[in-house]
């Protein structure tokens, strides 16, 4: 049984689990304010589509100080603002902010300056709790695709577990609900480069579940598929588009790619509020770009000093090589029609 709390939301603070520390320590850092918070979410310390539009939520919170309404306006506005320009590609985070301003328009001029924290705070709760039960529907959706199976043997990419979420997860999330009704499944996980989050954080979660796990480069990926029974690949999402385009860590695409070649099923996991319905296609998606540096060193040793580099953090798998898109509210299937 999973037991994750990644982030753990206050009035005054918010603690998160350092997910740059693990798997060697599980660590929980205290974020004292919105630029704390920024930074740990640019850095990811705190990672994840779901696990970032919930900690933003709770971020909201920290710039209040119970003032006067004005200066209590500016607070709100500009948290907003920094917590925006963290990281582009996953919506949730946008959809939760937004969700917090429409709450805030909504009770600033109507309470008592004192209240208006709590409300605020009471909202980001609610948001979290609606992720967990959201995951635990996506799981148990998505466990009906595989419960005629024994032995399964499954794959995923990056990390899309409890750590990435308010502590069930998505992909993974279909696989502890297979581990929960009893089923013997074995997870293939790629390590995930440059920031390994395969290796360090799917292992640690699926190990910590007693799940079977297997560990491969992602340039192993291929010949995987060739040589071991694959049944069924789930990975999961940071935005879809109307049409079912889905970006996702980088190398999900060439996954996708690799699962048509070799007729295994592609399921993509997610809660509805990663699909955002006022995109056309993955075209349109903000790719985020990283540094240099996650890609011309490793493990603090630099193997390729003044190189130029090319380090998407996400990529697009167009919607017609997803088998499938597992939400809470059900599988959705090519042509997408949310
Ligand atoms: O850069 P990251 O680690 O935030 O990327 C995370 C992913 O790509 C996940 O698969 C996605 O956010 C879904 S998490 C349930």
């Amino acid at each position: 049984m999973i037991n994750l709390k990644p982030i753990k939301g206050y009035l005054d603070k918010i603690e998160i689990i350092d997910q740059r520390l693990l798997p060697i320590h599980k660590e929980y850092i205290t974020l004292k304010t919105v630029e704390d918070l920024a930074n740990a979410i640019k850095t990811l310390a705190v990672r994840g589509a779901p696990a970032i539009g919930i900690a933003a939520s709770y971020g909201l919170c920290l710039g209040i100080k119970d003032s006067n309404r004005e200066k209590i306006k500016n607070d709100f506005y500009n948290s907003y603002e920094i917590l925006k320009n963290t990281r582009p590609t996953a919506v949730n985070l946008f959809t939760c902010l937004n969700r917090m301003k429409n709450k805030f328009e909504e009770i600033i001029e109507k309470y008592e300056i004192n209240q208006i924290k709590e409300i605020l705070f009471k909202e980001a709760i609610k948001i979290e709790e609606e992720d967990y039960i959201m995951c635990r529907k996506i799981g148990e959706n998505g466990y009906k695709l595989i419960e005629n199976l024994d032995n399964i043997n499954a794959m995923t990419i990056c990390n899309a577990g409890g750590l990435a979420t308010s502590g069930f997860g998505t992909a993974l999330g279909v696989f502890y609900m297979a581990k929960e009704k009893g089923k013997k499944i074995k997870v293939f996980v790629p390590e995930t480069r440059p920031l390994l989050q395969g290796a360090r954080l799917t292992t640690y979660e699926l190990s910590e579940a007693q799940i079977d796990v297997v560990l491969l480069t992602d340039n192993m990926a291929g010949f995987l598929m060739k040589k071991e029974k694959i049944d069924i690949i789930v990975v999961g999402a940071d935005r879809i588009t109307k049409n079912g385009d889905t970006a996702n860590k980088i190398g999900t695409y060439t996954l996708a790619i690799l699962a048509k070649y070799h007729n295994i099923p592609f399921y993509v996991a997610a809660p509805s509020t990663t699909i955002d319905n006022s995109l056309p296609s993955g075209e349109s998606i903000p790719i985020e770009f990283r540094g240099s540096d996650e890609i011309i060193s490793f493990n603090g040793v630099t193997t390729a000093p003044d190189v130029p580099t090319f380090s998407p953090a996400f990529d697009i798998t167009p919607a017609n090589l997803i088998t499938g898109i597992i939400t809470e509210k059900g599988i959705f299937t090519y042509p997408y029609n949310f």
